[in-house]
């Protein structure tokens, strides 16, 4: 990440200070749930990948700040959401904003973000970038309502799940990328290149994501171990697990799957289960494979900072801690 830092250091200071303003609103719980997501210190990934990618393609002018900081308030919309069908009460390692204001309240100020950043798009004035953003936004609310289909499923196909990952997260980074790569002049070639970087990363990202729900420490997680299996979520580690255990394994993952409340116990045997079974090792190989894709995807540009950058974001995704 230094060298991500290096490079874009100064420029992700001024998305800092631009979301800041563009929370601005008469409504005082806006801007108070609003500030204390935004400032509750999120890796900015999404952003990173916007101003890198314009960068990329050589773009110096100033839309690249306002575009990465909409980038940033959807992420952020998306989270005030998931986190309130997720049932989660921590994120990015305080309590979430549902767990201090409520569901309604983040139901809302989401809402808020959302049509803001449409606004802030608007006000961009580039209908190919307000295109890419907006196919995003509407793609993620598919993966999440597909996901929510899913729940609980112990017949859940990895190649169905990879559709719920790329629709609920690798399309944002993969436009986020667009993004840059449109407003960097970038030629059809390498506007499709920088995309499929994002994909490839994105996906790479929620797989170590489902990944670190098993095995992370909860404090650098900053989010609750064993969430996904306490809602329901069938994620890559577990159907893994499910295509290599016993009947009467399977069994009795199925039946944890489905309670409403976990107990210490159904933990336990299930996180045995998945190291015995090759979940997390399978899962991390998965990811090492999209993130050796999304690299190459930038063959096609010259070697450089920037590009070496890149590659280095692509390798955090896969050694992050959080
Ligand atoms: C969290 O995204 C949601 C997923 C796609 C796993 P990030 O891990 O990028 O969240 P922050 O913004 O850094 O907290
Ligand atoms: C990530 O969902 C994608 C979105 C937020 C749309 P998850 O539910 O897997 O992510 P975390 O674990 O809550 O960050
Ligand atoms: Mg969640
Ligand atoms: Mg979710």
């Amino acid at each position: 990440m230094e060298a991500v830092l290096a490079l874009i250091g100064e420029e992700l200071r001024d998305v800092e200070k631009q979301f800041r303003k563009d929370l601005e609103s008469n409504v005082p719980l806006i801007r108070k749930v609003g500030e204390y997501v935004l400032s509750s210190g999120g890796k900015r990934i999404r952003p990173a990948m916007l101003l890198l990618a314009a960068k990329l393609c050589g773009y110096n002018g100033s839309r690249h700040i306002p575009l990465a900081s909409v980038v940033e308030f959807i992420h952020t919309a998306t989270l005030l959401h998931d986190d309130v069908v997720d049932s989660a009460n921590m994120r990015r390692g305080l309590a979430s904003a549902n767990t201090l204001w409520g569901n309604e309240a983040s139901v809302l100020v989401g809402d808020f973000l959302f049509s803001k950043s449409f606004s802030l798009m608007v006000a961009d004035g580039d209908l190919n970038v307000l295109r890419v953003l907006s196919a995003a936004t509407t793609r993620i609310a598919e993966g999440e309502v597909l996901q929510l289909i899913c729940t609980s499923d112990v017949d859940l196909s990895e190649e169905k799940y990879i559709e719920v990952v790329v629709c609920k997260t690798a399309v944002l980074l993969a436009a986020a990328c667009q993004a840059g790569a449109i407003i960097g002049g970038a030629t059809p070639e390498q506007e499709e290149a920088l995309t499929a970087y994002g994909m490839d990363l994105g996906i790479a990202f929620q797989l170590m994501d489902d990944t670190l729900d098993y095995i992370a420490d909860e404090k650098e997680f900053g989010k609750s171990i064993g969430h996904d299996l306490e809602e329901g979520k069938v994620t890559l580690p577990l159907i893994e697990t499910l295509r290599r255990c016993s009947d009467e394994e399977r069994e009795i993952v199925g039946e944890i799957v489905v309670k409403e409340e976990l107990v210490r116990e159904d933990f336990d045997q299930v996180f045995a289960l998945v190291r015995a079974h090759g979940g997390i090792d399978y899962t991390v190989r998965r990811a090492r494979d999209f993130v050796a894709s999304a690299k190459s995807r930038l063959e096609i540009f010259a070697d450089s900072p920037v590009r070496e950058a890149m590659f280095r974001l692509a390798d955090y995704v896969v050694n992050r801690g959080k």
